[in-house]
């Protein structure tokens, strides 16, 4: 889709030589100029401490940015021209004078502003203060990265500290989950067909699973992760969002509010848990040493910048339940890990059974209606029915109706962040999340936070390249049902 050109914006991108800015954010925003989406007129404005000038900035971006943006193959033309719209302001965020500086900077560049803040959450009081000192927060957008805080308080105590600042329609909460293209499709599928929609509910549907495993561990963020833990990393944020999209009520249209409102009443009808329900229905894990891919791998506690005694889980598998009309009984199995044996997320809806089967024991056997929709690697969503298999008897098989994008589509595929970038730039608020979305999942996480912080048990190990802990797969066996790759 093209977007109009002639919408200027000033995009001020704060920690710009940092992790993100260098993977995700910059390379996000030359796919979206070098595919014509970005007015003509609009710039963009690194804003760090380290580099001295513009001239150095752009080597930065050159030698660091490049080899991110040309993962697809590089348009040479198109990354110069990238190259021309980029600006630089060093900032040492403790100096008032350096933002009256970059104030002056970008005086004179046309149509909206956007603050972008790649940085530690420590930070985004402090620029929010600065800017507004300056004048700045007036009319513009910023938008804030996760973790935004570390439990409900501290989360409240920015949201808060923000909010005197920036209106809430100026404030863009990023979770990446939510740009990606399968989840935008399940927005489709869900509302744009007639089919799906009757059996969308606990008269049809047995469980939902919804699993975010990663393959690769905790890389160079073992000081940060230590004292984030995947509960806070991706169950909070990423793994509640996608709930709440299987989970919502149709909404009345897709303006950003209509679609939060229902996302709302999702986090607000989950099931609250005590301390005795979060033995049963939470497990967390933490990996040892392993085999993943062949390679012997170390186990979490002895990475660097993570405690030798660490009891931060690497794995969460939890039972929710929502406590409303269509979901009332229906356990939905959330789980996501580092270092499990595969690098895949997806939403699993597992349909009852037929309530007779006519054609006997092998149609039980064959398996149930089932719909898998895959968000990476390779996005498809999958329908599997049973058939009839050739020749002799009455044999059934599970088979699938397969929607596999890139073979209906010719087009490629949006990364995350910039179909998020461009509807921060457009003034898009649907697919950010809410102060009070926000709130609503950190009330749910926060007694499974206490209790893993209090309880003298341990983590359950697991094996680096495994699956997670025995525990997970007892918790489903306990429903009579099974993950995914347990299957057969
Ligand atoms: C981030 C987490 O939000 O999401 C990381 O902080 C995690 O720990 C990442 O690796 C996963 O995102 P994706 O898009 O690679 O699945």
């Amino acid at each position: 889709m093209q977007f109009p050109t002639d919408s200027g914006f000033t995009f001020v991108l704060f920690g710009g030589t940092g992790d993100l800015s260098m993977r995700k954010i910059l390379p996000a925003l030359y796919e979206a100029h070098r595919s014509g989406m970005l007015a003509e007129s609009g710039k963009i404005v690194g804003v760090a401490r380290q580099e001295e000038n513009r001239a150095q900035y752009i080597d930065w971006v050159d030698t660091h940015v490049k080899p991110y943006a040309a993962k697809n193959g590089l348009d040479e033309a198109a990354w110069t021209s990238f190259l021309a719209r980029i600006d630089y302001v060093k900032l040492d965020l403790s100096r008032a004078e350096d933002f009256a500086t970059l104030r002056e900077a970008i005086a004179p560049l046309p149509g909206i502003r956007v603050f972008y803040l790649a940085t530690g959450p420590s930070l985004f009081v402090p620029i929010c203060q600065a800017l507004a000192s300056v004048g700045l927060n007036s009319g513009a957008r910023i938008v804030l990265e996760k973790p935004l805080g570390y439990d409900l308080k501290s989360s409240n105590a920015i949201n808060d500290a923000v909010g005197e600042i920036f209106a809430e329609e100026q404030i863009y909460r990023i979770d990446h989950y939510l740009g990606k293209e399968p989840v935008q499709n399940l927005l489709a599928l869900r509302f744009g067909n007639a089919l799906f929609e009757p059996l969308w509910r606990r008269e049809w549907v047995e469980s939902i699973q919804i699993t975010i495993a990663e393959e690769l561990g905790v890389e160079a963020r073992g000081n940060f992760y230590d004292n984030t833990g995947a509960l806070r990393d991706m169950v909070q944020n990423h793994l509640l969002q996608l709930l709440s999209i299987v989970a919502m009520e149709p909404p009345h249209s897709m303006d950003s509010d209509s679609v939060r409102d229902e996302k709302l009443r999702v986090l607000r009808a989950l099931k609250p848990l005590d301390a005795d329900d979060i033995n049963k229905v939470a497990v967390r894990g933490q990996y040892h040493a392993g085999v993943s891919r062949g390679q012997a791998v170390p186990a979490y506690a002895t990475e660097p910048g993570v405690k030798p005694d660490s009891r931060t889980e690497t794995f969460v598998a939890l039972k929710v339940e929502i406590e409303n009309w269509r979901w009332a009984g229906v356990p939905f199995f959330l789980r996501t890990g580092k270092r499990l044996a595969d690098r895949v997320a997806e939403i699993v809806v597992n349909f009852r059974p037929v309530p007779h089967s006519a054609l006997g024991p092998s149609a039980l056997r064959a398996g149930k209606n089932r719909l898998v929709i895959r968000l990476q690697p390779n996005e498809t969503i999958r329908l599997y029915c049973l058939a009839k298999q050739p020749g002799e008897g009455m044999n059934l098989a599970s088979v699938y109706l397969d929607l596999a994008f890139d073979r209906f589509f010719r087009e490629g595929q949006m990364e995350a962040y910039q179909r998020l970038l461009l509807d921060v730039i457009h003034g898009r608020l649907a697919l950010f999340v809410r102060r009070d979305e926000q709130e609503a999942a950190w009330k749910w996480v926060e007694p499974i936070l206490n209790e893993w912080a209090t309880t003298p048990r341990q983590p359950k190990p697991y094996a680096a390249g495994s699956w997670g802990p025995a525990a997970s797969s007892a918790m489903l066996a306990q429903h009579g049902t099974c993950w995914l790759e347990e299957e057969n």
